[in-house]
């Protein structure tokens, strides 16, 4: 089975996907993971960003891979754990303008279609329902207003040790969105078969709940 959870940043997707994952027995794989990992290792070479043949070349160039760690899943980079070093705020700031590459995001969903291809799984992304797989059972549309968002995003930073003013991690959301949702290929948008669930008011176990009745309602038992 396929689960796709695309949204803007900060909406849950990825706790959520993770948790659906573990209680489902299905392999949880971040896409936003690899945008980040091409983009940490493009900054720590200097390659420029707007070089779409440059980064091209180092993003056919790189392996990742995520392994399971002691509490949390653990992203390599070339062998390298970059689990911390992805979330940076020079990571955030420079990630959207890498996933803008349409030949960046081939190489990307190419690999991620791969790795779903021997496995149940729960992507989540921005472009997961409608360009990595576009035949998901279910594709789940996340969001959450944007305060909600500043401030989940914030508390997910703080966990990391790498914590930030609200103010600016709201102005970096709300600048990575519009760069997301305008990009020509891959844009983050909501799909005529998209479930849409505004988190806003919601915990992550009623979020939970909702996306497992959904579920369960169109006849598997989970
Ligand atoms: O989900 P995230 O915040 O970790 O994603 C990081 C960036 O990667 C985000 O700005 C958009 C981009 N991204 C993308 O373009 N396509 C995806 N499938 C996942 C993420």
């Amino acid at each position: 089975m396929q689960i796709a959870i695309d949204g803007p940043a900060g909406a849950g997707k990825s706790t959520i996907a993770r948790r659906l994952a573990d209680k489902l027995g299905f392999v949880y794989i971040d896409t936003g993971a690899m945008y980040r990992c091409i983009t940490w290792k493009a900054i720590k070479n200097e390659v420029d960003l707007a070089d779409a043949g440059q980064l091209t070349n180092l993003a056919r160039d790189t392996h990742i891979e995520f392994r399971q760690g002691s509490s949390h899943q653990l992203v390599f980079c070339d062998g390298q754990d970059v689990s911390s070093a992805i979330r940076s705020h020079e990571v955030n700031a420079a990630v959207s303008k890498v996933a803008s590459h349409p030949e960046i995001r081939r190489i990307m969903v190419r690999q991620q279609q791969h790795m779903a291809s021997n496995n149940s799984v729960v992507m989540d992304g921005r472009d997961i329902g409608e360009c990595v797989l576009p035949e998901a059972e279910y594709k789940f549309f996340l969001t959450a207003s944007i305060e909600e968002r500043a401030r989940r995003r914030q508390a997910e930073l703080t966990a990391t040790g790498l914590g930030h003013e609200l103010e600016k991690v709201k102005i970096e959301i709300e600048e990575r969105d519009k760069s997301d949702a305008n990009r020509e290929v891959g844009s983050l948008k909501i799909l005529p078969d998209s479930i849409v669930i505004d988190s806003s008011s919601m915990t992550i176990d009623d979020l939970m709940n909702l996306i497992l009745d959904t579920i369960r309602g169109s006849g598997y038992a989970v």
